[in-house]
């Protein structure tokens, strides 16, 4: 099957090339219980293929070291015990070489499996792995981007490619949909992962959505006109977490010399007001869409008006870029590409979602407690990842996620 294996190469190997920039001693430092370092991200995707697919179809599978079953086993409840997450970073061995030797190894044995595969099952299988390293992709160079961060040279990942001009957004423009019932959720030929669906039926008011995303300038109003420090804007829970960690800005920001700094993977530098906000908690967001005068769009609203504008084109870069939006009358731009974008959606399953049987099926269903959806792409976002009914996720107060927002009203 050489398209498929030729997908999981080129998957497996562009893990590599991203982890490439980080040196060992980068690769193996956890800077916070939600981060994970390089080497185990690049130690658990090989896991995956081990667990859901060697350990399956490659019997008699022999696997690469046994220990690794405890070490790299992220939330699998059904596979085992394993590391706790906070303590990923005590992993000082296997060494980084010894992880890229395991990659390796399960890369022969995968790659062996595909050349004569036609079991559906397995093909699945491996193109869930394919998506799942892809999703690591991104947690990886957001990982590394907290890490490098905690430093206080502030290391760059990597020099960032020309930005261009930076002009600035116009003015929004509001996106009208009449509401009624409308449908969303996953319901196409290609993959897509198992919390997209069932497609289903939703009533919708009538909304306006936001053409554009929330600026970084936009946000230096908010924080000039004491948005930080007015709590009729803030949620409870939010007014009393920004006040117990002392949050007066987007994460990753910082004045130096008077003037607001923001690091990037390519390091510190300037506020552009043209570029997207970016790094900031549901909270901040739910707290300036009030300021505003809006409100975060439902994951429904977003995905009706995105699910009408043709297949996404993202590209990818180290920060947003600073794209004045150009889109057509009546079309969004910045869906993808640029930030995730939060909605006032709780993560919840859809009408009739079930997960699928054995430990697979505690892919996503299990977490659908607690956590507000974000829809979109950040630039930072795999190849593949940008569609309309992807269903993103993350805890009120998390903002090291590429997480930002666009704003909704009432018609
Ligand atoms: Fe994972």
């Amino acid at each position: 099957m050489p398209a498929e294996l030729d997908r999981f190469r080129t998957v497996r190997s562009h893990t590599e090339e991203l982890a490439a920039p980080l040196s060992p001693e980068d690769q193996v430092v956890q800077s916070m219980p939600d981060c994970s370092p390089t080497k185990w991200h690049r130690a658990h995707t090989t896991w995956f293929f081990e667990e859901f697919v060697l350990s399956r179809w490659g019997a008699p599978y022999e696997p690469v070291d046994p220990r690794f079953r405890y070490l790299f086993n992220s939330y699998y409840e059904a596979v085992g015990p394993r590391q706790p997450r906070p303590r990923r970073g005590m992993i000082s061995r296997p060494s980084v070489e010894e992880i890229a030797a395991y990659r390796q190894a399960v890369d022969d044995r995968v790659a062996e499996l595909l050349e004569d595969a036609d079991d559906p099952d397995l093909l699945a299988t491996v193109e869930l792995g394919c998506h799942h390293e892809q999703q690591h992709q991104e947690l990886l160079l957001m990982d590394a981007k907290h890490l490098l961060w905690q430093n206080p040279y502030r290391p760059a990942y990597a020099e960032r490619a020309g930005t261009g001009d930076h002009p600035t957004p116009k003015p929004v423009e509001w996106i009208t949909h009449d509401g009624g019932l409308v449908e969303i959720g996953y319901d196409g030929e290609g993959f897509s992962f198992d919390n997209e669906g069932p497609r289903h039926k939703v009533h919708l008011q009538p909304f306006a959505l936001a053409d554009r995303l929330v600026t970084a300038g936009e946000w230096l109003d908010f924080i000039a006109d004491d948005g930080y420090r007015r709590p009729e804007l803030w949620l409870s829970d939010g007014w009393a977490h920004i006040n117990a960690e002392g949050w007066d800005c987007p994460l990753y920001w910082d004045q130096v010399d008077g003037v607001w700094h923001v690091f990037s993977l390519s390091g510190l530098q300037p506020v552009d007001p043209a570029e997207p906000v970016v790094h900031i908690s549901y909270y901040e967001a739910d707290a300036f869409a009030r300021w505003s005068g809006a409100r975060l769009p439902l994951e429904s609203e977003w995905e009706v008006i995105a699910d009408g504008q043709g297949p996404p084109t993202p590209t990818f870069g180290l920060h947003p870029a600073s794209a004045a939006p150009e889109s057509q009358p009546g079309q969004a731009a910045q869906l993808f590409g640029a930030v995730w974008q939060w909605t006032a959606s709780p993560y919840t399953p859809y009408p009739t979602f079930s997960p699928a049987a054995g430990a697979v099926g505690e892919y996503n269903g299990k977490f659908m407690v607690d956590q507000q959806v974000l829809r979109g792409s950040a630039s930072i976002t795999s190849d593949g990842h940008a569609r309309a009914s992807y269903r993103n996720f993350f805890p009120t107060k998390a903002r090291w996620a590429f997480s930002g927002l666009r704003l909704a009203r009432d018609v």
